[in-house]
């Protein structure tokens, strides 16, 4: 397939000038940022918004009479609300602030899934996840002697639904599945696995970690049980995401950790729970982050989604064919649906030594095994080299790139 440099309606020029770290210059050469399924650049307005707390209202919330508590917790108590709309819950008492996915699923396998998973039990994730949503469940089986079982993919990285009836068969008491995969990029049918896993009762995790800054998620359309994410993969800081979850779900789970806030009342005989969300919401919250997070959803919230979203289809289609004219080049993932993730590997080159060297041309990528080890071992090798786009990313750049891709083959595929 032959695609020339696509044209976009969408103003990426006047949009790079919200990202000031678009700007720099690794080894005097423009960078070219395509790591963004590891971590997104962060807008102005985000960056502005944690030094303006610190700099003008840095208090504790829910804590305080004065003005500066007051004025923290009242940006602070927004951003629930903001991130509810974001994903569509349907009502803010359903997010949780945790650090990240990760804390989110261990929140969620330390509590639903200590009260409820038994010895004998199965727990099911598919054959794409990120460690982070294989280890919290393989700890919890370990602890309660429940057993991991796992939906297969094939050689194009989709998972096979075959199996799905005998595998949500009645040991099976819980499923935890990536909405889109972070090494290969494949966006997975998870309306339909939670509708199958619905119709037996069991309740479905997605880790949409590598989904929410790239489509529209509605957690109520989905009917999910418990959605997960990062601010920091949608352009706002690390250290902060969300877990969302059925409010009649979370009622009933016990506390994660426990401390202050998450208390209605503490004396030496025993404590009582605060309400929902702030049950699992321990200690000093991650204040300036979570005001920040909800400087990103609004910066989302300002701009043409779909236009944003049409510029990433884009990038993937023209990079994929530009890829697959490279002959050593193998393209590991080729979905039918994907995300703006490209994952490859060069013969006869090793994927960590094609990064150093499009690094030193002011490209970032990321390569090894992407905290998916089970993805590569499936595949039989050991890494990959990936490129990930944001709608920030040109055309020119994805021309620069498999320009140094083709000199890094001759340098070092040899
Ligand atoms: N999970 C992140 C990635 O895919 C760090 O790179």
């Amino acid at each position: 397939m032959e695609l020339t440099s696509v044209k976009s309606t969408f103003d990426v020029t006047a949009i790079r000038k919200d990202f000031p770290v678009l700007s720099e210059m690794p080894y005097g050469k423009p960078l070219v940022y395509f790591d963004n399924a590891a971590t997104s650049q962060k807008p102005q307005v985000v960056i502005d918004a944690l030094v303006n707390y610190y700099s003008h209202y840095n208090a504790n919330v829910h804590r305080g009479v004065h003005f500066l508590s007051q004025k923290a917790s009242d940006a602070f108590d927004v951003v629930r609300e903001k991130v509810r709309g974001f994903i569509n819950a349907s009502t803010e008492r359903e997010i949780i602030f945790v650090r990240g996915t990760t804390e989110g699923v261990n929140l969620v396998a330390a509590t639903y899934g200590r009260k409820n998973i038994q010895k004998g039990d199965t727990i099911l994730v598919s054959a794409m996840e990120h460690h982070s949503n294989i280890v919290p469940w393989q700890m919890l089986c370990e602890e309660k002697g429940a057993r991991l079982n796992v939906i297969p993919m094939n050689e194009n990285g989709e998972l096979v639904l075959d199996s799905l009836e005998d595998l949500l068969n009645d040991n099976c008491k819980f499923v935890a599945v990536s909405h889109t995969a972070n090494s290969l990029g494949t966006i997975n049918p998870i309306k339909e696995i939670i509708a199958k896993a619905h119709s037996k009762n069991i309740p479905v995790l997605v880790d949409g970690a590598q989904a929410v800054a790239h489509d529209e998620v509605d957690v109520q359309d989905l009917d999910c049980d418990f959605f997960v994410f990062s601010a920091h993969k949608m352009l706002g800081p690390t250290g902060i995401g969300a877990l969302y979850g059925k409010l009649s779900l979370l009622e009933e789970m016990p506390p994660y950790h426990g401390g202050g806030e998450m208390i209605k009342s503490v004396s030496f005989k025993g404590t009582t729970w605060n309400e929902v969300p702030y049950k699992f919401e321990a200690g000093t919250p991650n204040i300036a982050d979570v005001i920040a997070m909800g400087a990103a959803i609004d910066y989302w919230n300002s701009f043409d989604r779909a236009a944003a979203h049409q510029q990433e289809i884009d990038l993937l289609n023209y990079c994929t064919s530009k890829l697959a004219d490279i002959p050593s080049v193998r393209i590991i993932g080729t979905a039918k649906h994907k995300a703006a993730v490209i994952s490859f590997i060069v013969d006869k080159a090793n994927a960590m030594d094609v990064g150093m060297f499009l690094d030193t041309k002011g490209i970032a990528v990321r390569t090894g095994q992407h905290c998916a080890e089970p993805v590569m071992d499936w595949f039989g090798i050991p890494g990959t080299i990936r490129a990930s786009f944001m709608f920030y990313n040109t055309m020119e750049e994805v021309d620069y790139f498999i320009e140094q891709i083709k000199k890094a083959i001759q340098l070092l595929a040899v």
